[in-house]
């Protein structure tokens, strides 16, 4: 008899002490957690961010900026446009250099090698046709465009006289 109850009771005893080493278990792993997390986060948020130049004011100021401004229009500012655009403002007097300076800039593009079947800079046989339709007709077809040539050889921003002065200038050198 007693050594049933003997039994009985060394089987409850092993059963609270499994419950108690299991609890004890999960706090101690509770408290592991907890101290992992705040060496973590500590240690991150101590870190010397100066040095990083992703997080430096500048970089983060630039990532934060909206992605638009508004500019209140005021007439009086100077002009960015006029300055960017001083072929457009000279006159007629340079129209050499401004036919040059247009052909290398836009229409050498095509006109140099004879892309899309246009006629090659400097080549007779092929101006001497169209030359003969005459300048107006040059200069209409230039400005306005013809088949695959491209109206102002598809620079939309040209002046009518810088198509001009580029078409006199191929027409010079094919004559
Ligand atoms: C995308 C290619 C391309 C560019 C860039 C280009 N042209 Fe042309 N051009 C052509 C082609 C193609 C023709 C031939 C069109 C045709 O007669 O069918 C042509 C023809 C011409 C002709 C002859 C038109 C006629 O009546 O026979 C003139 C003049 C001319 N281009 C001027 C210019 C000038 C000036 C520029 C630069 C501002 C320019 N082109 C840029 C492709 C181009």
């Amino acid at each position: 008899m007693i050594k049933m109850k003997v039994a009985r009771l060394q089987r409850g005893m092993s059963t609270i002490e499994a419950t108690i080493a299991v609890a004890v278990g999960a706090i101690g792993m509770v408290f592991a957690i907890v101290l992992l997390v705040q060496y973590a986060t500590t240690s991150y948020a101590a870190r010397d961010a100066s040095g990083e130049s992703a997080m430096s004011h500048e970089a983060i100021s630039a990532r934060l900026k909206p992605v638009g401004e508004i500019s209140m229009y005021d007439p009086n500012a100077p002009q960015p446009v006029a300055a960017a655009m001083p072929v457009a403002a000279s006159t007629g007097a340079a129209a050499g250099d401004k036919g040059e300076a247009t052909f290398k800039g836009v229409c050498t593009g095509c006109h140099s090698a004879g892309v899309l079947g246009s006629p090659k800079f400097g080549d007779k046989a092929a101006w001497a046709p169209r030359i003969a339709q005459g300048m107006d007709a040059l200069y209409e077809h230039a400005i306005k465009g013809k088949n695959s040539m491209p109206a102002k050889g598809g620079n939309p921003a040209l002046a009518d006289d810088d198509v001009k002065a580029a078409v006199q200038y191929m027409v010079k050198a094919a004559k």
